[in-house]
């Protein structure tokens, strides 16, 4: 990958990090500043007022009213920015890593050999095609319950649709990246034109329709609760333990659920001061269930005992066992790890075959690998290794 372009990946990485803390921050403020105020028992300075809240914070104590305004008042903020910069450096995120390396991080053969426009085709479908059916679900169901059941169910689908086609890092991204993509669409499809008609109305004149207020409410409200859920499947990718698991959709899945029963138990504790304990403990069943299940062993690709009978062959799966499995294996037998970094697998010939061109990258352009050469490859090995490698056509990144 060029130097500049990998720049890039690395910048817009941060802005959507700072974006994302900026936009998840002053939405779970706001959300705690709704449950926690309460109607106001002193007298208030404006018209309406609902509720009030008494802070103290960073030296200075803050006194705020929740009303319905009778009229406009000019410097009146909005929050929405960071949501659409995290929206838009998640896209390009999306598209720089993803699609642009389709072949090294969306398609991986021994899970589906997908053409690359095929695969960039099934990453930008599965995201279009997630806010459309949660708005109608919406639109059609009141019941917020209802509304949960539906989304979780088709979010345990869709994790388990995507790992059957991506890789298992792809695979967690894409969840968190659809679920992300519907929370950026409720704040700009729903939320900033509710709040935009209530602003109009009352700089029209008119009489205040606070059912708008209700409207964009329930969707922030929604983001609320799918908060966590994303904040761990995108993470995810960073945890092959899980994302690399034969089960590793029923892990995600369960862990997201135990993130919103965690964000449900705080909600009810400011809302009423109590603690729904029953709540904790789903969660906890939810933990120890995905836990539990890391704790199966991952089946081991096994290598075809035919191909062996050929010295080439047999001598570079060797040389690959010895200094490169003691890590990337299905159960990796060096200490440090308990599952394959990143994922990467090398239990077989097809494994190696399938990222030849990545394995060629970084033990023979960068030589990264074997990291801190720990199983002691020699030059004299590297070499049979690429001579191998460049028989099957393969070569250095970026073969994009
Ligand atoms: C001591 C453990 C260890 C050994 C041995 C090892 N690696 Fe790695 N490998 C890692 C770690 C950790 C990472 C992830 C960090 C990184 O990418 O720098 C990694 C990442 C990789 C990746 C990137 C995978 C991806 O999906 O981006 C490739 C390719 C790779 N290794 C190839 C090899 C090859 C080929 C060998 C043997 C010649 C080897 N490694 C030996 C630990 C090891």
């Amino acid at each position: 990958m060029d130097i500049l372009l990998e720049w890039l990946t690395i910048l817009v990485r941060w802005a959507h990090i700072m974006a994302g803390i900026s936009w998840i921050g002053t939405s779970f403020y706001f959300n705690w500043f709704d449950l926690s105020s309460r109607p106001p028992k002193e007298p208030v300075l404006k018209e309406n007022v609902r509720n009030t809240l008494h802070e103290v914070h960073g030296g200075s104590f803050y006194y705020h009213e929740q009303y319905w305004p009778g009229s406009d008042y000019k410097r009146t903020l909005a929050h929405s920015g960071p949501a659409q910069l995290t929206f838009l450096t998640g896209a390009a995120l999306l598209a720089l890593i993803y699609w642009y390396g389709v072949s090294i991080y969306l398609i991986d053969p021994l899970v589906y050999n997908l053409s690359k426009p095929g695969a960039i085709l099934l990453s930008v479908g599965s995201i279009a095609i997630a806010y459309p059916l949660y708005d109608k679900l919406c639109r059609e169901v009141d019941d917020d319950r209802k509304v949960f059941a539906v989304v979780a169910i088709a979010t345990a689908v869709a994790a388990f649709a995507l790992s059957q086609f991506f890789g298992g890092r792809a695979a967690y991204l894409h969840v968190g990246a659809v679920l992300g993509t519907i929370m950026a669409a409720n704040v700009q499809f729903v939320i900033i034109p509710n709040h935009i008609a209530m602003r109009r109305q009352i700089q029209a004149g008119e009489k205040l329709d606070t059912h708008h207020g209700f409207l964009a409410k329930r969707r922030s409200q929604h983001n609320n609760y799918i908060t966590l859920p994303v904040i761990f499947s995108m993470l995810g990718i960073h945890f092959p333990l899980a994302y690399s698991h034969q089960y590793a959709w029923i892990i995600l899945s369960l862990v997201m659920l135990a993130g919103v029963m965690l964000r449900h138990f705080r909600n009810i504790q400011f809302t009423s001061e109590k603690k729904d304990y029953r709540l904790l403990a789903v969660a906890a069943v939810c933990g120890v269930i995905a836990i539990g299940l890391t704790y199966i062993p991952k089946p081991a690709a096994q290598q075809d005992p035919a191909e062996l009978t050929d010295p080439v062959l047999k001598d570079i799966y060797e040389l690959v066992q010895q200094r490169c499995a003691t890590c990337h294996s299905a159960q990796p037998t060096s200490e440090d790890f308990t599952s394959a970094p990143l994922g990467f697998m090398l239990d077989t010939l097809a494994q190696l075959r399938a990222k030849a061109n990545l394995v060629y990258q970084r033990t023979l352009v960068t030589k990264d690998m074997p990291i801190g050469n720990v199983t002691n490859m020699t030059e004299v090995e590297r070499e049979r290794l690429r001579a191998w490698l460049q028989s099957i056509g393969a070569g250095p990144l970026p073969e994009e």
